[in-house]
This record gives structure tokens, sequence and C-alpha cells, in this order.
């Protein structure tokens, strides 16, 4: 008799290698609106329900070994969007950081914002800054918010900063470009995942991403869920990361 297996219980079966877990997960979190579209719901719904998923993935991550976890929740591009998806968005995030930086904090969370606080409300710049500082001295998961991000924002800011600075050319290298993005201080992500499907960036971390690993499923993101995280890190674990050298390199 042939026992059917479901691709789900195939992955339960494979182990997670701890010893290749990438440190620093990035995720686009895609597909709310249609994963709402699907069920017949309007899209602010499927945003709630990424939500309560970024609760399951953070777990899981804990779990998995993962140390830093950086999440696209909101993009520098997303303000086009019309102003009442905006203003969900907005609430979702001011929900979060009423009513889960308590649990986070004692779970061990650094939560940072990675991103710009330009155009923000000023009380949402506030409960932002206070969520940072209050789990600041965390150190089981650092969980970067990718919050009005935008990779090219990004570098745009952080060459004013240079120039500003009045660093001489001579100084400006790779690891000093890396200091000026809000990302300073932190490892490059060594895999990005996207849900949804789409093969694109979308101004996600153009600079820290060069050599960052790249997995796509086609799951929206709110149905992305723990045995789905870990097939995306066990693919991790089974690729070569060459950095432009040769395999005979890498193996000596
Ligand atoms: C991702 O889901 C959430 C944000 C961009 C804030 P989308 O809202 O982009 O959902 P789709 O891509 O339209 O399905
Ligand atoms: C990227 O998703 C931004 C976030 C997930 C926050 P988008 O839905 O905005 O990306 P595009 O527009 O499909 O490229
Ligand atoms: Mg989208």
């Amino acid at each position: 008799m042939v026992a059917i297996v479901s691709d789900k219980d195939q992955l339960k079966t494979e182990a997670l290698d701890p010893e290749r877990v990438p440190k620093h997960v990035a995720i686009i979190m895609d597909g709310n609106g249609r994963w709402a579209k699907q069920r017949g719901l309007p899209r602010t719904e499927g945003h709630r329900q990424g939500k309560e998923n970024l609760r399951r993935i953070l777990e899981a991550c804990v779990e998995f070994g993962v140390e830093i976890l950086t999440i696209y929740a909101f993009s520098t591009e997303n303000w086009e969007r019309p102003p009442a998806e905006v203003n969900v968005l907005m609430s979702i995030l001011e929900l979060v950081l009423d009513h889960e930086v308590k649990k986070l904090h004692k779970n061990g969370v650094q939560v940072r914002h990675v991103g710009k606080m330009d155009g923000v409300s000023p009380h949402l710049q506030a409960k932002i800054q206070k969520a940072v500082d209050y789990t600041r001295n965390n150190t089981r998961l650092i969980l970067n918010v990718a919050f009005n991000y935008g990779g090219r924002d990004e570098l745009v800011q952080a060459i004013r900063r240079i120039v500003a600075d009045g660093i001489p050319p001579e100084e400006i290298t790779d690891a000093l470009v890396s200091q000026y993005m809000y990302t300073a201080g932190l490892p490059d992500p060594d895999l990005i995942i996207r849900t949804s499907g789409e093969l694109r960036v979308s101004n996600f971390l153009i600079w820290q991403g060069a050599y960052s690993e790249y997995y796509v499923t086609p799951t929206y993101w709110p149905d992305f869920d723990k045995e789905e995280l870990r097939k995306a890190l066990i693919e991790y674990g089974q690729r070569r990361r060459r950095f432009g050298k040769t395999d005979e390199q890498i193996d000596s």
C-alpha cells in the first residue's frame, strides 16, 4: 500500500540543522490583500491576519535559533495606497506597539526601527521610540521593523550624512557606508524570504542584501506558517554561498 504523505507531513520529518540556521532572516511580508480577496474579505482583514501571523513567525524564529529578524512592514512607496488602507496599516502598527511590546520584552525581543520617521505622525513616532528604548537591552532576538523604509531613501540619507559629516572621499569604504545605514552595527541578512510569489525586491535592503540568499514562496503572508519557515530555513541550509569565489576555494 502506498501511504499518501502531504507536503507538510514530509516537511515535518526533515530536520533543521542548528549549525546551518541563518543568523539574520529578513521577510517581505507580501500578499495580505490577495489573501483577503481570495476569501471575499476587505484587504484590511488581510493585514489583520498578517499581524497575527507575525506573532507566530516570531515565536518560530526564537525556537529555530534565528538571532535577527527584519520584517518589511511598510515601504516608502506604500504611502501611495488609498488613504483608508494607509490608515489601517498605521493603526495596526499602533495596536502592536500598544499591546505587544510588553510581551515581546518579556520574551527577550529587542525592537528596532529601520526606516525614517519623516511623514509618520508625531504620536506614532513617540510610540515607536518608546518601544525601541524599552526593549533596548534585550538579547534573545533582534526584531528590525522596516517601517516607512525604502532602500533608495536609506542610501540617499546615508550619502547626505556622509557629506554633512565632511568625510573625505578616500575614507568612504564599504564598511563606512554600512555604518550610515539604518541597520548600522548588524550583520547583513543571510536569507531574504518573500511571500506571495513576486520576483522583485521592491526597494528592500538593496545595500544589505547584496549577497543574501533569496527564497520566494507563492504562499500569501497570512498563511506562511512555522512549517513553511522551517522549509525555507532547510533550503537555506542546503545552499552554497560562494561570495564570488569558486567551489574549490570554499572547500579548502
Ligand atoms: C503586504 O501585503 C502588506 C504591505 C505591503 C503593507 P499587500 O497589501 O501588498 O498584499 P497584496 O500584495 O496586495 O496581495
Ligand atoms: C512590499 O510589498 C512592501 C511590504 C511588504 C511592506 P508591496 O506589495 O508594496 O510591493 P509591490 O508594490 O508589489 O512591489
Ligand atoms: Mg503586495
